[in-house]
């Protein structure tokens, strides 16, 4: 196993961390791997906003689902999908007179921009894990912050086409958080499939979540639910968290094609 496997194979998510700061140069080691990332079209489609104020972290520690350990994280990063900085550049060189004189409409970031932006910014996050990783510096995904999106606009002053699409929060871990089983995956067979997708049928998803299945508990019996299937439904799913993700997904996603948004700020 090489070293690179090895720090993949090794990392989990981190949610209790020592009290230690993240030396400077190990920052700026972590943020030069982070830009390295492959990006669409090398247009670095997304921002960074470092949170180092820690009223914004305890704000963030309420509005991202109530998850105490983010206002404890000694680096706090949010990546935000980004088209915004390359919009106002196509304005800045005077694109929309240019429009005007090739008699074309010019065009606003749409939901594909959006999506390529989330790509961008998720796969830069993903480096960050990974390089924090190296140093023996654990993190967490905080889902989350596409919740409450009037908050976090306000908050962290978002304008039209950003979205907030990913937290991370990094620390050395504590002792107990290095001893914790590793979470287990799916065998993948269940995950690669060769050429076309396969739809999985009923005995397949026994096979898969046998081992899920075996670990329910009497107490969820009792409270009426049968099976880890709908656990999972009524605990995740239909939870209130994933129906604000998707109230506040919405309206990000109606920001950005508000037509009358998308001047140029003014210094
Ligand atoms: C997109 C995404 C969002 C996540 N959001 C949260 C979160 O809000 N809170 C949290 O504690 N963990 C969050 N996680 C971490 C997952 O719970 C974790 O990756 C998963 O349980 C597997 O565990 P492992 O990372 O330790 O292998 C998130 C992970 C991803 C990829």
């Amino acid at each position: 196993m090489n070293q690179v496997i090895d720090v993949l194979m090794k990392r989990r998510s981190v949610r209790a961390y020592q009290k230690r700061e993240i030396s400077a140069d190990i920052r700026a080691e972590i943020l030069q791997a982070t830009l390295r990332a492959p990006t669409a079209g090398n247009m670095m489609l997304y921002s960074i906003v470092e949170v180092t104020d820690q009223k914004i972290k305890d704000r963030l520690a309420i509005t991202c689902d109530d998850q105490p350990f983010i206002a404890r994280a000694p680096m706090v990063w949010l990546f935000v999908a980004d088209y915004q900085r390359w919009f106002d550049y196509f304005i800045a060189s005077g694109v929309e007179e240019a429009c005007r004189q090739k008699q074309v409409p010019m065009r606003k970031p749409e939901e594909g921009d959006l999506f390529l932006a989330c790509c961008d910014a998720l796969i830069a996050a993903q480096n960050a894990v990974i390089a924090a990783e190296s140093f023996g510096i654990g993190s967490c995904y905080i889902g989350d912050i596409m919740e409450q999106y009037e908050i976090h606009k306000e908050l962290f002053d978002l304008p039209q086409y950003t979205f907030p699409i990913c937290l991370l929060v990094f620390g050395y871990p504590t002792p107990e958080q290095l001893n914790r089983p590793y979470t287990k995956r799916f065998d993948e067979k269940f995950i690669l499939f060769q050429n076309q997708y396969r739809r999985l049928d009923k005995e397949e998803f026994q096979e898969m979540f046998k081992e899920h299945e075996s670990q329910m508990s009497k107490g969820q019996a009792r409270e009426g639910i049968a099976n880890f299937g709908q656990a999972m439904y009524f605990r995740k799913f239909a939870s209130a968290f994933s129906m604000e993700m998707s109230r506040s997904v919405r309206l990000i996603v109606d920001e950005w094609k508000n037509e009358s948004a998308g001047k140029l700020p003014v210094h």
